[in-house]
This record gives C-alpha cells, sequence and structure tokens, in this order.
C-alpha cells in the first residue's frame, strides 16, 4: 500500500462530507495510481455514545499508525452538557496534542464564481487569497493553570495564554516556509501592545527575519487585523498567530470566501497530519444533506499537496471546485441562475468533474 488513511468522520455534518471528501480521494488516488488502506475509526460524541471516550485508545492508536487523517467535525447539543473532559471537543484537542499537529494552515482563497456569497462587497473579497498559520498545540487551549473552583465564596474560572520561545519559533518558521512559497509577505498577529506572552511572540519572531531574507514580515495586533481583514484582504497573503486568535480569524476569514463550508485545513506536525474542514459539525442542518461538502474535499486536495507531495493534484482539485460552482451550488452559497444541490449530490459532482480531468 502507498498509504495508510484513516477517515474519522465524527458527529452532527462530519459523516456526511467526509463521505464526499472520500469520493473524491478515490478518485484521484486511482489517477495518481496510489494504493490507499482506507480505515475508520469513532471520535467524538459518536466515540462517547460507543466507548464512554471521546478519543478511544483504538482510535488514537491507529490515529498513530496513518499516513494521514480524513477528519469530519466533532460536537453537538447531545454532548454539551458532559464534563469537559469527556466532551466531543476534547477528543480533537487531545489528538491535535498527542499527534504534536502544532501548524494548522487554513487557506481563505475567493472562489471567483462564488464571490457574490460572500456578505462583503465582491470589490472587497474578489481576489483573496489568504493563508492562515495558526498555532494548534499551544496557548490558551492548552496553557496550565486552568479550570473553574470555588474561592472565598466567588467562583472562579481560569485559563492561561503561554508559549515558550521554541513553540513559537516552530509555528512562525512555518510561517516564514509557506510565505516563502507564496507572495512572500508574513503577517505575524497578537496582541504585545497588552500580553507579555504576545511580546515574546512578537521578539521571537523578529529575530527570525534575518533568516528569511526573501519574505517580508510584519506585525499587527490581533483586533486590527480583525478589521483589516474584512476592510482590505487583500493586502494579507500569509498571517501567522496563536490558537485561539487563529480560531477566531479563520471563522472571520472564511465568510471573504462566501461561506464557512469552503475553508478546508491541514493541522501538520512532524511526524503526522490530519485534514478538515475548519467547521463544526453544523447541527443546526445535520442529517439534512444540505452541508456544503468543498471544504472537506479541498482538504483532500491539501492532503495531495502536503502529505503526498503532489501539489498539481491540489491545484486540480481547486480547477474542479470552480468548474463545478459554475453551474451548481449548495444552499449555503446559493445565488439566482444556479442549480441548487445537495451534499452528496455536490460530492457526486466533483467526483464526476475530477475524473473527466484530462
Ligand atoms: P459550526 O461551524 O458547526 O456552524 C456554524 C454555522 O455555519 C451554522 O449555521 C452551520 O449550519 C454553518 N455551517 C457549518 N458548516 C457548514 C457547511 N459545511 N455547509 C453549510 N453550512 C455550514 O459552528 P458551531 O455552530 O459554533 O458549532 C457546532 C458544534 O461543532 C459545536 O459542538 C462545536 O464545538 C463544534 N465544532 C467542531 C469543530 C471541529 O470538529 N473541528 C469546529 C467548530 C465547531
Ligand atoms: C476548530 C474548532 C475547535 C477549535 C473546537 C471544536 C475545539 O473550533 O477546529 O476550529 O477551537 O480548535
Ligand atoms: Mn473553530
Amino acid at each position: 500500500m502507498d498509504a495508510n488513511i484513516l477517515v474519522i468522520a465524527g458527529d452532527g455534518v462530519g459523516p456526511e462530507v467526509t463521505a464526499q471528501g472520500l469520493k473524491a480521494l478515490k478518485v484521484l488516488a486511482k489517477r495518481e495510481r496510489m494504493r490507499l488502506a482506507l480505515d475508520e475509526a469513532p471520535m467524538g460524541g459518536a466515540a462517547y455514545d460507543l466507548t464512554g471516550s471521546p478519543l478511544p485508545d483504538a482510535t488514537l492508536a491507529k490515529a498513530r499508525a496513518a499516513t494521514a487523517i480524513l477528519f469530519g467535525a466533532v460536537g453537538g447539543p447531545k454532548w454539551e452538557k458532559l464534563p469537559f473532559a469527556v466532551r466531543p471537543e476534547a477528543g480533537l484537542l487531545k489528538l491535535r496534542r498527542a499527534l504534536e499537529l502544532y501548524a494548522n494552515l487554513r487557506p481563505a482563497k475567493v472562489f471567483d464564481a462564488v464571490a457574490d456569497a460572500s456578505t462583503l462587497k465582491r470589490e472587497v473579497v474578489a481576489g483573496t487569497d489568504i493563508m492562515v498559520v495558526r498555532e494548534l498545540t499551544g496557548g490558551l487551549y492548552f496553557g496550565e493553570p486552568r479550570g473553574i473552583r470555588d474561592e472565598g465564596g466567588r467562583r472562579i474560572g481560569v485559563n492561561t495564554m503561554v508559549y515558550d520561545d521554541l513553540e513559537i519559533e516552530r509555528i512562525v518558521r512555518m510561517g516564514f516556509k509557506i510565505a516563502a512559497g507564496r507572495r512572500k509577505r508574513l503577517l505575524s498577529v497578537e496582541k504585545a501592545n497588552a500580553l507579555e506572552v504576545s511580546q515574546l511572540w512578537r521578539e521571537v519572531a523578529t529575530g527570525l527575519a534575518g533568516e528569511y531574507p526573501d519574505v517580508a514580515l510584519t506585525h499587527m495586533y490581533v483586533d486590527n487585523a480583525a478589521m483589516q481583514l474584512v476592510r482590505a484582504p487583500r493586502q494579507i497573503d500569509t498571517l501567522v498567530t496563536e490558537n485561539l486568535f487563529g480560531d477566531i480569524l479563520s471563522d472571520e476569514a472564511a465568510m471573504l470566501t462566501g461561506s464557512i463550508g469552503l475553508l478546508p485545513s491541514a493541522s501538520l506536525g512532524e511526524r503526522h497530519a490530519l485534514y478538515e474542514p475548519i467547521h463544526g459539525s453544523a447541527p443546526d442542518i445535520a442529517g439534512r444533506d444540505l452541508a456544503n461538502p468543498l471544504a472537506t474535499i479541498l482538504s483532500v486536495g491539501m492532503m495531495f499537496r502536503y502529505t503526498f507531495g503532489k501539489p498539481a493534484v491540489d491545484e486540480r482539485v481547486h480547477r474542479a471546485v470552480t468548474g463545478v460552482l459554475e453551474r451548481y451550488r449548495t444552499a449555503d452559497i446559493m445565488s439566482a441562475g444556479k442549480t441548487q444541490v445537495g451534499c452528496a449530490e455536490m460530492g457526486d459532482l466533483l467526483a464526476a468533474a475530477l475524473e473527466a480531468q484530462p
């Protein structure tokens, strides 16, 4: 076998969108004459219901053994009241940490055909092509101390945004490398005017700039970055930032593209890789064949680029998406004169477009 792919469908729309990602993966692998071993494993609420754990040991073991993981989403109202440690989201966070998937690449590229689907004006968003490089295994999500405690009759909730210099260095280096392969501009986003952890971030980033003379490094506070993203998104090429800032800014960037259902991601470490749409389990539309599967299909494209070293295949996926969007739309990006299709039909259209490519 050339690669061993683990599919973790998860909850809500997760199984609906990963099924479409798999259709594309199978077509592409066949065309590339790659033999794939495919396996599945439960995570999130689905795994909790089966085993009492959102990340069963067997799933983690399969994940460690996989060449790459294709993931849908986890979470939903059914599990919201569970203790924190066994919530579906805890399974995903534990997996990211266990596999040391420290770099989360979230490309927000506007497909011209759907520039009108954005809630922002076409002239603002057209041509936008941003790569958000989000740190994924540190910061507020994982910092200690954390928790809720009782103290003198008051309840106190604590989380800690903490990074050491090496954690900052490896993600900023990733930012420089990604920027070097793009338009050679790296924007480091933090809050160095208010947070010491951000001051250290800026110092470390600045200290690395000399090693990447081809890339222009600039800095911006996160509040301004959130504003600039919607004011003039084309000014941004590659944006590197800490975990929570990246979570928020990438959902914001998704709306530049028309829908969160269009934003793929790659979570990379030194030894493992996981590919997932940035959206969640979308409980409001789950089970109704309404979800946009393109974020997941584009994540499969990223798998070819980053795990299989075949960027041309990723580009083929982009061309297929561009072609299909000329006529067909899921509900989230529907506009007049187009044909509305469901999740599964969009998956079929993409697979057919990939199959028909010369
Ligand atoms: P969400 O991303 O699931 O949904 C936000 C909105 O976007 C909803 O209106 C939803 O219908 C829409 N949407 C999302 N994906 C879509 C798609 N593919 N096509 C069309 N519309 C889409 O965020 P939320 O509602 O805040 O969270 C729901 C659950 O998902 C929560 O339990 C949350 O913790 C979880 N979540 C998981 C992940 C993940 O697994 N990586 C990411 C985000 C949220
Ligand atoms: C995402 C999600 C997760 C995150 C949640 C589910 C913990 O929002 O993948 O963007 O915050 O990283
Ligand atoms: Mn998120």
